[in-house]
């Protein structure tokens, strides 16, 4: 398993390696997905309808999922590891910000968010380091702030490493994300299990969590 010393590194090199293939690839990538667009979506309508404020997608690589954020309605960010996503997703959506960083230690107060999404980043870490991410997601949140979590699951499994193309990622149990979120002091809201399109190897989670207070 990646040592989480060398997995911010081993990560950032990886994707800045592959990261305008991956662009053309995530451009249009939520076309075909309607029951991913419905959590964006109901996220979205969460947020708004607690007023809104600011929102950061973390690991935001190119930018497509922020810029479908903003189409929703929401004042939105990005922040990634890779300096060669952020170029991308800069000169891709100039109308929005992004910002190099890793999700374990962003530049935003305390309480400054009323939105954070992890759309398949958190996917990455090593599964030991994931309650030190959640700690910061709160950390970020405003009370009663919302989150919302996409990754690969594990299909009964345990926390399973794979070889994921771009670097080594972890499908994770729903039921111990959730469990991991409820300790670092969130409320489950709700969740969505889809099976996975033909072009797809695995099933996808989706846990949208509430800051508890
Ligand atoms: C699978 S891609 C997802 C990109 C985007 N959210 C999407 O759905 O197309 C994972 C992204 O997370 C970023 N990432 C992984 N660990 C990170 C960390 N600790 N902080 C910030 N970004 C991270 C990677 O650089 C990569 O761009």
């Amino acid at each position: 398993m990646t040592e989480p010393s060398s997995y911010l590194t081993t990560t950032a090199d990886a994707y800045d390696a592959v990261a305008g293939l991956y662009a053309e690839l995530a451009r249009d990538a939520l076309d075909p997905l309607p029951l991913d667009r419905a959590v964006l979506a109901a996220f979205a309508e969460l947020v708004r309808a607690d007023g809104a404020g600011l929102v950061a997608e973390v690991g935001c690589g190119p930018g497509e999922v922020a810029a479908h954020l903003r189409d929703l309605g929401l004042e939105v960010f990005g922040v990634d590891l890779s300096p060669v996503m952020i170029d991308i997703a800069r000169r891709t959506y100039p109308d929005l910000r992004f910002e190099l960083g890793s999700m374990d230690a962003l530049e935003v107060a305390d309480g400054e968010l009323g939105g954070l999404v992890s759309w398949y980043s958190v996917i990455h870490a090593p599964p030991g380091t994931v309650p030190s991410y959640l700690a910061e997601f709160r950390r970020v949140l405003a009370t009663g702030g919302h989150l919302l979590l996409a990754f690969f699951e594990s299909e009964g499994g345990p926390v399973t490493a794979f070889d994921h193309k771009v670097t080594t990622a972890y499908r994770w149990p729903l039921d111990e994300l959730a469990r991991l979120a409820g300790e670092a002091g969130f409320t489950e809201t709700g969740r969505m299990l889809r099976e996975p399109r033909e072009d797809e190897r695995f099933r996808r989670g989706h846990l949208l969590l509430r800051k508890a207070g």
